[in-house]
């Protein structure tokens, strides 16, 4: 067995749909897994020129691919009948694709009405953090008790490691949210309520010995969805929310803007054991021609799209690792 791993290095929204969808092209993944999170998260994805929007179903779907919805992750039934409803009306065969781990947990309509009532946090209203709550709080209910669900409800146990050979089963786990929302790396409480590392992907069942590449997705410029106040003053921000398409895959909500903080990135690449790097859209910032980021406190600003590779290359090989291989890529580019 073996298992890829993508994780999001800032506040979600770096492109995770992409790198996951190219990633089930070009592997022969027996499943793909989601690890965290439930349609809080919105997955922007192009298959075969068509765009969709995922929030609880892995990409596996649109290579025929079996796609669970892990332990570590939580179901709300309407949505998520509707979401596969959406997929096979597109063609996607997404009602025999799709299994649901036995011990996921529900996220209820009361769920939904208190998480509705949120103003602190900015959360997207969708029942997540009460959800999570009752789960650690042993008061919540798990996948397998919704009789609307029988159809999908797999155990993970017996997938995994009675039912095809072990040495067969090569998995890609598709995280949700980022690092930068991680409840404990993230800026709690501006945070979500489910882990968004590597970490996290193992506990949905899989030895540790077992990981193969950890994939971390980051944009060029940073983006948040949320009650803080994220976004710089410069107007510039608002040019790049307008050409990058910066608006919530899930509530349409504004994303704020602001430049890349490395020390962010520096603590993902590290903390999640990255050994490939996608850093998205850096064709919004090409048309504009402006190359900033953070390093600590220092705004560094650069002449061109090489200088400021040049940097990030440089930084990550003598911080972190010579052996992280970094891939710039553009909006609608594959990777
Ligand atoms: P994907 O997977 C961006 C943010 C919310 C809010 C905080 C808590 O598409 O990258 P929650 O509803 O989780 O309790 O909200 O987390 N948030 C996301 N931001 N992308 C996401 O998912 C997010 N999921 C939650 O905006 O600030
Ligand atoms: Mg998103």
């Amino acid at each position: 067995m073996f298992a890829d791993v993508v994780v999001d290095l800032q506040y979600g929204d770096c492109g995770k749909g992409k790198v996951a969808h190219a990633l089930c092209n070009e592997n022969d993944y027996t499943h793909v897994i989601r690890y965290n999170g439930g349609c809080n998260a919105g997955h922007t994805i192009y298959h075969n020129g068509k765009k969709f929007v995922t929030h609880h179903i892995p990409c596996g779907v649109f290579y025929g691919i079996k796609s669970i919805i892990g332990p570590g992750c939580v179901v709300h039934v309407d949505s998520f009948l509707e979401e596969i409803q959406e997929l096979e009306d597109a063609g996607i065969p997404a009602r025999s694709l799709v299994k649901i781990a036995s011990n996921a947990h529900l996220i209820t309509d009361f769920h939904r009405a208190e998480d509705s009532k949120d103003s602190e946090i900015g959360t997207t209203k969708r029942g997540n953090g009460p959800a999570y709550r009752d789960k650690y709080y042993r008061k919540g209910v798990r996948a397998s008790f919704d009789p609307r669900l029988q159809h999908f409800i797999i155990s993970m146990y017996h997938e995994l490691y009675e039912n095809e050979e072990f040495e067969e089963i090569k998995i890609l786990f598709e995280g949700a949210q980022g690092f930068g929302l991680d409840p404990d790396w993230g800026d709690y409480p501006y945070v979500t309520s489910s882990h968004c590392t590597v970490g996290s992907a193992v506990l949905n069942g899989v030895p540790t010995s077992c990981i193969r590449d950890v994939w971390g997705v980051a944009k060029i410029y940073e983006t948040y969805v949320g009650a803080k106040k994220f976004e710089g003053d410069d107007e510039i921000f608002q040019e790049i929310r307008e050409l990058g398409s910066e608006y919530g895959a899930t509530t349409g909500r504004e994303r704020q803007v602001n430049w890349m903080d490395f020390d962010l990135l520096k603590m993902g690449l590290r903390i999640n054991g990255v050994n490939k790097l996608v850093i998205n859209k850096m064709d919004i910032l090409e048309q504009l021609d402006v190359w900033c980021l953070y390093d600590g406190p220092n705004l560094y600003e650069f002449e061109c799209r090489e200088d400021i590779e040049l940097w990030i290359f440089a930084k990550i090989e003598s911080e972190i690792s010579g052996d992280v291989e970094i891939m710039f890529s553009g909006d609608k580019e594959r990777i």
